[in-house]
């Protein structure tokens, strides 16, 4: 029997309504509007609530995705929720957001911490085991509230990331050559210490020292990320299009990591692929690191960049340090 197509029903998204400008964060941390947005295209960023926590912006996404695809939380018997940033250590926020969408007992409901690159590896991996045949319709959720593990006080941070959160509704069709067509997914473990936060894990319980020296919080070294960031996007997306040969020109829009607009120019020049075909909203999110990719594609969506037919290409990069990019026709 011929494995079937695995395809995104409907999409959604959700940001917080606070809007933290760069203006703002200048007031807090020895930087400027100029700095930020030169260095990173970031004009502004969303900052959930008092009380908001990653599953109710995750719920919000899903519900809207779930709409999009004219289903509802009954129909999902598969939760797949990539994150760094869960409501707690334990257990999973998939269960947290399982509650309170109302998706079944049935349904197999996990995390998995594949940072930025999250939601690629979440849809790889739903689309996986809807092909087994299975699972019958998947919900895959980026979901991140950044400013409860960014340090504040560190402006070579602080400036970047945001919150926010994107659901995609997956499912099965017969017809074939559309949908999920391939991904390449990978990592660089020898390089955890690039992107990481140092103590809190098992590893290294946090003690009252290890709060007041901040090491609960990320700490990136930018540079060298960057550097990686735009190598291994530019790898991901090159190996996906030749494993099924396709030419950079045939892809409709491009949907990368909103990390810095800096990465995206570099990825468009290295393609030799116009800036046009790359859909681009750090300016006004930051880096949301799993929730960035399906925000964007959710955006995309919405705004009529996407049509039936189109090649669509996800790339990402983040802490690990892992990478991911996945070919999509619609
Ligand atoms: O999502 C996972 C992937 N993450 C990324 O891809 C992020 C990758 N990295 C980046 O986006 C960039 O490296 C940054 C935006 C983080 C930094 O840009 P950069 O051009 O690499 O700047 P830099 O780190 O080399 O810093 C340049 C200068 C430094 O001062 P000195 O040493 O030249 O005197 C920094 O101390 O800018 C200073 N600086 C700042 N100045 C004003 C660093 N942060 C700030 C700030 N405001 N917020």
């Amino acid at each position: 029997m011929a494995i079937p197509s695995t395809v995104i029903l409907g999409t959604g998204s959700y940001t917080p309504k606070r809007v933290l400008t760069n203006d703002e964060l200048s007031k807090q941390v020895e930087t400027s509007d100029e700095w930020i947005r030169t260095r990173s295209g970031i004009r502004e960023r969303r900052i959930a609530g008092p009380g908001e926590s990653t599953s109710d912006m995750a719920v919000f996404a899903a519900q809207a995705a779930l709409a999009d695809a004219g289903l509802t939380a009954a129909d999902i018997d598969l939760l797949v929720v990539a994150t760094v940033t869960p409501d707690l250590p334990l257990p999973a926020t998939a269960c947290i957001i399982q509650h309170k969408l109302g998706v079944p007992s049935h349904a197999a409901c996990f995390d998995l911490n594949a940072a930025c690159s999250g939601f690629i590896y979440g849809l790889d991996t739903a689309c996986a085991m809807l092909s087994s045949g299975r699972y019958r319709k998947a919900l895959v959720i980026g979901a991140e509230k950044l400013s409860s593990i960014v340090d504040w006080k560190e402006r070579t941070t602080c400036v970047l990331f945001g919150d926010g959160a994107g659901a995609v509704v997956v499912g099965c069709s017969e017809e074939p050559n559309v949908g999920l067509l391939g991904t390449k997914l990978g990592a660089y473990g020898d390089s955890v210490e690039l992107l990481w936060i140092p103590k809190g894990g098992s590893n290294s319980p946090a003690t009252a020292e290890s709060i007041a020296a901040g090491d609960h919080f990320m700490k990136m070294k930018g540079k060298e990320v960057f550097k990686l960031a735009v190598r291994a996007m530019d790898e991901a997306a090159r190996d996906i299009l030749e494993q099924h040969s396709i030419h950079p020109d045939q892809i409709g829009l491009v949907i990368p990591h909103q990390a810095n607009l800096r990465i995206i120019e570099a990825i468009s020049k290295y393609l030799n692929l116009p800036m046009d075909r790359f859909f681009v909203n750090v300016d006004r999110y930051g880096n949301t690191s799993a929730a960035s990719v399906p925000l964007a594609l959710d955006e995309a969506r919405k705004a009529g960049r996407i049509k039936k037919g189109d090649y669509t290409l996800l790339v990402a990069f983040g802490a690990g340090l892992t990478y991911g990019s996945a070919l999509i026709r619609w």
